[in-house]
């Protein structure tokens, strides 16, 4: 229950809302403080653009900074950091064109640039790919000059798996994901970046990586939400000083549980939208959820808090248990239905079978 957080300062207080949510209760948002004495905004907005075209990033991170958030979360380009000649990991070929261009930190770096706001009231996230995992150091001077925005706040392994042009590498070869972490604890030898961290790492991972360790990570991003409430990674994560961050928070496209009769009833009973319920159920929780929204409103939506009783918490904590609800939700690109980006889920350490369903 936000044990590592405190209030931010009025700079931080909403704007008054004028939407069908003005009667929920406008907060402000928490900080979380990282193992390593940084200060974290407890709600980010999500860059991945989905459907949305990525020239609409630029005045999306505009519009949240002037309507309140502080956390940014940016989108990497695999695109980039590949020879020519070798296939695109991400072809989104349901959503568009194989060609798509997903990454994005140019046009965020230059949105907070033009913010108006000081550069150390933003706190700016982005991630190594897996196609840099051998030669980190060149990948994320690469993001920092892309960004151009001073320092970076936090730089993230986006994946366990490393790929080396179109092979994925197995858990053993090199560089392996302690190989990769340790060419990141060099980088805060650099002054560049404040704090280093992983994402989509399990507890099997974790219990791999974190002996090896010199730096603890400060954070690990993975997908939370109701239907993937994770709650042994969570706890195991907050045991190890490790904060997390809850990715698509509303489940990206299908948000099953936006429909269910439970969540409705706590959204009721807020005045609130279903979305507000799932923020106030992340940040409830001691997570960091960095909800995507291109809408105003909507940005706006989902960081007008509200606060849920235990008992609507507990509500919540059980949606899972629902038949057909305990699942991952978001589309890891165009990756088999038992494979995300070359690893398999026993390799990810993630309790799912065939297309992300949560085994018990
Ligand atoms: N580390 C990783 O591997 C990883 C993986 C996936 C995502 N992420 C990060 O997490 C961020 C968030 O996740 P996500 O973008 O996948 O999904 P998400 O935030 O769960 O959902 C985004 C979708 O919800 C809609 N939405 C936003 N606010 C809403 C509201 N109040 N009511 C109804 N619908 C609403 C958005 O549409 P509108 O824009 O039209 O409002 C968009 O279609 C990403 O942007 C990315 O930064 C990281």
């Amino acid at each position: 229950m936000l044990s590592n957080t405190e209030s931010i300062t009025s700079a931080y207080l909403l704007p008054p809302t004028t939407m069908s949510i003005a009667t929920a209760a406008v907060n402000a948002v928490p900080y979380l403080t990282l193992n390593n004495g940084a200060r974290m905004p407890g709600i980010g907005m999500g860059c991945w653009m989905g459907d949305d075209s990525n020239e609409i990033v630029e005045e999306m991170v505009k519009n949240a900074l002037a309507n309140g958030y502080r956390h940014i979360d940016t989108v990497i380009d695999p695109v980039f950091r590949l020879a020519v000649g070798i296939a695109h990991p991400f072809t989104f070929a349901t959503i568009s064109n194989a060609a798509r261009v997903v990454g994005n930190e140019e046009r965020v770096g230059k949105a907070i640039r033009e913010s108006g706001l000081a550069r150390s009231e933003i706190f700016l996230t982005t991630k190594l790919p897996n196609l840099a995992h051998h030669r980190v150091r060149e990948s994320f001077e690469e993001s920092f000059s892309k960004l151009n925005c001073g320092y970076i706040d936090l730089y993230l392994m986006h994946w366990p798996q490393a790929r080396v042009g179109d092979r994925v590498l197995q858990e053993d070869e090199h560089p392996t994901f302690v190989d990769t972490w340790k060419d990141m604890e060099k980088l805060l030898n650099t002054g560049k970046v404040k704090s280093i961290g992983i994402s989509n790492f399990s507890i099997k991972n974790l219990e791999k990586l974190l002996p090896r360790c010199t730096v603890i990570p400060a954070t690990n991003q993975v997908e939370l939400h109701p239907s993937l409430p994770q709650f042994e990674l969570v706890k195991y994560c907050q045991e190890k000083g490790i904060v997390v961050t809850a990715y698509s928070p509303f489940g990206q496209y299908k948000r099953i549980f936006f429909e269910d009769p439970d969540f409705i009833s706590v959204a009721k009973a807020h005045n609130a939208t279903v979305a507000q319920v799932a923020i106030a159920w992340a940040l409830q929780r001691g997570t960091v959820p960095i909800p995507k929204s291109a809408n105003i409103g909507r940005m706006k939506e989902n960081i007008s808090l509200i606060h849920l009783t235990p008992e609507e918490m507990e509500l919540v904590n059980n949606i899972h248990k629902k038949p057909g609800m305990h699942r991952s939700l978001v589309r890891f690109g165009d990756s088999p239905p038992d494979k995300i980006f070359g690893w398999t889920y026993e390799q990810l350490g993630w309790p799912m079978t065939t297309g992300g369903i949560v085994v018990a």
